[in-house]
């Protein structure tokens, strides 16, 4: 069965993740021998920082800078890579109030989608304007938000309510690999994926040593999970990636 990678940092020198050709070529190789078949690769952009309202030229430029690198590493990714996974890219991107004023936000979409891996502010507790700039992303740019790695944001996996508002409102749920064997939260993540609520994997490869890891996550999710709550991860991670 095709395994869908839809969250790494593999393309080199854009952020906290890969930082050369060569090492991209070991993740990728990794990765493809641990199965995985399909994999998009999301560098992170900085919402934050930037005025994306097209008013700024500073920013602007800032912003083509951000594709032009973006597109540049994938180049350089394909013209090294022989191996045979096929590769989609979007950018994991940071939500802020910038976020809702931009002008467009298409280019952050994953390729020829309106998905959007989202990723909330590191202390986020889903506050009020942070489900109202999801909230916008869905109703005014009909984006859809993918929320990046929930696990990390403990209110995301302790509180139903809260996520299945979110889910009803349009957001997609992605969670990482390492997560379905880590302790204290493997469960938690068996029990939503077979209950529905998670739609995308991603092992949030940055380094060897962080991510990396699909396969181990992969099997325990296989070991725990009912099989049509798999095929149905398996059937988005194929929509996403348009085979
Ligand atoms: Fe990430």
């Amino acid at each position: 069965m095709n395994r869908y990678d839809i969250h790494t940092h593999i393309l080199p020198n854009l952020d906290d993740g890969s930082s050369d050709i060569d090492i991209s070529m070991v993740l990728l190789e990794e990765l493809e021998n641990q199965g995985v078949t399909h994999l998009a690769f999301t560098p992170h952009f900085y919402s934050q920082y930037i005025d994306m309202s097209g008013n700024n030229e500073k920013a602007e430029n800032l912003l083509q800078h951000y594709f032009q690198s973006r597109m540049d590493a994938l180049q350089a990714v394909r013209h090294e890579y022989h191996g045979n996974m096929r590769f989609t890219f979007g950018a994991e991107v940071h939500m802020s109030e910038n976020i809702i004023h931009a002008k467009d936000l298409s280019p952050l979409c994953y390729y020829g989608t309106n998905h959007m891996l989202a990723e909330m502010p590191y202390s986020s507790v889903m506050a009020e304007n942070e489900v109202m700039w999801l909230k916008t992303l869905i109703e005014q740019y009909h984006i859809i938000p993918i929320l990046a790695h929930i696990e990390r944001y403990p209110v995301l996996v302790t509180d139903m309510k809260l996520l299945s508002g979110l889910r009803e409102m349009g957001c997609k749920v992605q969670v990482n690999t390492e997560s379905l064997y880590t302790r204290g939260l493997s469960k938690r993540i068996i029990k939503l994926i077979n209950e529905g609520c998670v739609d995308f994997l991603g092992s949030d490869t940055h380094s060897t040593m962080r991510g990396c890891d699909y396969e181990r996550g992969y099997m325990e999710m296989v070991k725990h999970c009912h099989a049509d709550m798999i095929d149905r991860i398996t059937e988005n991670g194929r929509k996403l990636f348009k085979v």
